[in-house]
């Protein structure tokens, strides 16, 4: 499917926020409007932190997302994305800042303690078991739950009708595009409230990106909220309601997508032009 297709997505509400109303964070850009994030579904709010004793990967960077959004983190090679993503994850200690989920500080839970709360995380590497096959590594996914997880499971081989057809093949001789949906459909297991994907179509042709992205704005219209980093910014950004530019762990720029899009400086800086 083209991108064109993206074209009625973009949040339309100019009510996204900025906790302190301070910075680039606070810059609509063209508008000078604020973005309002403080009272996000999910927000890692104002983070500073790095990995172990090491220095500080993260700045002050904050990012959120709401229900029924797409929120697209995009920014060069090294510029902290999976690390604000982990960071919000629980898999780093922050030195300042807070992560809230649903209205609750959940800055001090353990990773596996934010899936119960209802995170869902695909990480950017070893995001499957490899040896498993594809139901199987369904099945891990749904670590957490006690209950009867088969509807769930149906509803993940509609969304992905390829994971049915290979449900009892290793997951590791599945194609990239294949194991991305495996790694999404593992994290669907748990039924979560927001959804975390750090690189989704990773070295996948243009054709297989697209098709992934239909499938994430499925996810999406289902009502969950979608928070993801991307290297195929300019796409990304057409199916964004919220974007960030992180650069060296900072907000550089953040706004719609079509904001963005527009932005000469994101354009020139980011974009290719
Ligand atoms: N596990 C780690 N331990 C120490 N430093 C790390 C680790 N992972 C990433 N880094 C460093 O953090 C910085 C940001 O990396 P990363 O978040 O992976 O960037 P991005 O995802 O934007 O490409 C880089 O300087 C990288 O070397
Ligand atoms: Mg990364």
């Amino acid at each position: 499917m083209s991108s064109g297709n993206y074209d009625d997505r973009g949040n339309k509400d100019a009510s996204i926020t900025n906790p302190k109303g301070r910075g680039e964070l606070s810059a609509r850009p063209g508008t000078g409007q604020v973005m309002e994030t403080a009272s996000a579904f999910l927000i890692g709010d104002s983070m500073t932190g790095g990995y172990g004793k090491g220095p500080d990967i993260l700045h002050d960077c904050t990012i959120a997302v709401n229900p029924g959004e797409i929120a697209v983190i995009v920014g060069p090679n090294g510029a902290g994305k999976s690390t604000a993503m982990k960071a919000v994850f629980g898999m780093l200690d922050l030195r300042q800042g807070s992560v809230r989920l649903d209205g609750e500080d959940i800055t001090a839970l353990s990773p596996q303690d934010r899936v119960v709360r209802g995170m869902g995380f695909v990480p950017q590497t070893n995001n499957i078991f490899t040896s498993l096959t594809v139901e199987e590594n369904l099945e891990m996914g749904a670590f957490i739950r006690r209950d009867d997880f088969r509807e769930t499971m149906a509803q993940i081989y509609d969304l992905f009708p390829i994971l049915k057809d290979k449900r009892n093949q290793a997951a590791g001789e599945l194609s990239g595009g294949q194991r991305q949906q495996v790694a999404v459909g593992r994290a669907l297991m748990t039924q979560p409230k927001v959804l975390m994907l750090d690189e989704p179509t990773a070295g996948v042709s243009p054709i297989v990106m697209d098709e992934l992205f239909d499938r994430i704005i499925e996810v999406s219209r289902t009502g969950i909220p979608i928070l993801m980093v991307e290297q195929n910014a300019r796409q990304a950004l057409e199916i964004a309601d919220k974007g960030y530019v992180l650069v060296q762990g900072s907000n550089a720029y953040a706004g719609t997508g079509k904001e963005l899009l527009a932005d000469p400086e994101v354009r020139k800086s980011f974009l290719g032009g």
